[in-house]
């Protein structure tokens, strides 16, 4: 029997899958990463080599635990955090720790290139404004402060795309994650000669970009020996994890959006033709489907809301017993509302400077009030999100949950009352792996096309209707939570000032 590999480099750890043609899940296993480095506040780093570290073994580890033999392995797929800004000398060694995804260091260069190119050039170029998340950026910023670096620097791949490196010994990306770099032209599916030459980058540094389910190269020996794949397995493109637990999730038509709680969190729609926001709130990216695209709102701190309530205010509390704790707070909490901006924010108020924290405390709140606060408050930012993706005309009938978040049936209730919206659970929530392990299929020829990989394995299991009174009453209480970043929007930028 073969089975096809999933494997997701995520923020936390690597997550290897392993999935037979019907979509049944043979074995996951996970290896965990070295904690992210924040050598200052809004700084993010990790390093590569650990990525690699742990890649190898999630393989090991889920060839072991499923008793599967690498001979079995008819294809793997990648997926990985996108945005991270891996950099790699001219002997292919790894220059220094990637500035990863949630890093929010370089908006001085975000303003230098909006200040050379103009802001309108850039939109017309990319599909998106630069956002001090994206990986331009912080090549920019390591141009301006660790010069060194940037003149060794021969290749500049994106976290999954470094995994494939090392897998295959290829440089290569594919439309999905490219697109999160802001030196993709998203409408056509390449690099920018704009943004490369009117910054006057080196195109060299660009891997060849690919349309997701694509073989880019196949296992070395060296991988072979490393992981217990077999040398000469095809490796497909794959999908940034966004677009490639969209794929895991079926969203590959219009109308069903997805909502995934990990550390990030994101609403991601579906778009037959492109469509960008003007005012850049939410992201236009090629989809991981060939010739389709997706748009989608990110919150920033969501899932990471809850686990850093954990690490600082709960430790040794799991999270089954926080939800618990959460649901014997009044919904509401007795007025208190939580900012969930620990990493800055994304959609919709693109502002790095933007901080966390909970408004409308009194003496009477408890711990019960203040984990659900935060629970309401990352839900009212992917509501954000939703309404955004509303506005630009795409119709959302109904939402997928997936993601750590999601698993908890009180959170997903919360989100569907929310929403005011059903939000249906999957059979198999394995989000990011999964996607890239069907589209391992598809480019091994399992399946024809992405749309039928997802119709013949992803089922829905259930679905969370709104409460009438809950959605009444979050509804009356959502304009609130709206009226509170721009009440302290002044404040946040005081702040940063100040360091
Ligand atoms: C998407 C994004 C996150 C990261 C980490 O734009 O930043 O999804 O990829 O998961």
């Amino acid at each position: 029997m073969s089975y096809w590999l999933g494997l997701d480099t995520g923020t936390g750890g690597t997550r290897a899958l392993l999935v037979d043609a019907g979509g049944h899940v043979a074995a996951g296993f996970t290896a965990p990463h070295e904690d992210v480095q924040m050598p200052q506040p809004l700084w993010a780093e990790q390093r590569p080599e650990n990525w690699w570290e742990a890649a190898q073994a999630a393989i090991r580890g889920v060839l072991n635990q499923s008793g599967i033999r690498g001979e079995q392995v008819a294809g793997v797929g990648l997926s990985g955090q996108m945005h991270g800004l891996v950099l790699l000398d001219a002997s292919h060694a790894v220059i220094r720790p990637a500035l990863i995804w949630c890093d929010q260091r370089s908006q001085p260069q975000v303003d230098a290139i909006n200040a050379k190119l103009g802001r309108e050039r850039v939109l017309a170029a990319i599909a998106n404004p630069v956002l001090t998340g994206f990986t331009l950026p912080k090549l920019l910023w390591v141009r301006d402060h660790d010069a060194a670096s940037y003149e060794r620097a021969r290749k500049m791949l994106l976290p999954k795309d470094y995994i494939r490196f090392c897998l295959t010994g290829e440089f290569a990306s594919e439309v999905s994650d490219a697109s999160g770099t802001a030196l993709f032209d998203v409408v056509n599916r390449r690099w920018s000669a704009a943004m490369v030459e009117g910054l006057g980058l080196d195109k060299e540094l660009l891997p060849r970009v690919v349309e997701s389910p694509e073989v880019t190269g196949r296992i070395s020996a060296r991988a072979a020996a490393a992981t217990g794949l077999k040398a000469g397995t095809p490796v497909v493109g794959g999908g940034g994890d966004q677009a490639a637990s969209a794929v895991g999730n079926g969203i590959v038509e219009a109308g069903i959006v997805s909502c995934t709680i990990g550390t990030s969190g994101v609403v991601f729609a579906h778009m037959e033709k492109v469509a960008y926001d003007p005012a850049g709130r939410v992201h236009t990216f090629c989809h991981a489907v060939p010739g389709k695209w997706h748009v989608m709102g990110v919150t920033q701190g969501a899932g990471l809301s809850l686990q850093w309530f954990r690490n600082q205010l709960a430790p040794g509390a799991d999270y089954d017993q926080l939800t618990a704790e959460a649901a014997r707070a009044p919904l509401g909490c007795d007025g208190l509302y939580w900012l969930p901006y620990l990493m800055g924010e994304r959609t919709p108020h693109l502002d790095a400077t933007a901080r966390g924290g909970w408004v409308g405390l009194t003496a009477k709140h408890t711990r019960a009030e203040l984990v659900r606060a935060a629970l309401e408050g990352v839900s009212y930012s992917l509501k954000d999100c939703l309404e955004v993706i509303e506005e630009l005309g795409i119709g959302v009938k109904a939402v997928r949950a997936s993601g750590g978040g999601a698993r908890s049936p009180f959170w997903r209730q919360m989100l569907a009352d929310i929403f005011d919206k059903p939000f249906a659970t999957l059979e198999t929530q394995e989000g990011s792996a999964y996607g890239v392990a069907l589209l391992a299929m598809v480019g091994t020829g399992q399946y024809g096309t992405v749309a039928e990989a997802c119709g013949a394995t992803i089922r829905e299991v259930d679905r969370t209707a709104p409460g009438r009174e809950a959605a009444a009453a979050y509804a009356r209480r959502y304009p609130v939570f709206r009226g509170l970043y721009p009440a302290l929007q002044e404040g946040f930028r005081a702040i940063a000032a100040l360091g």
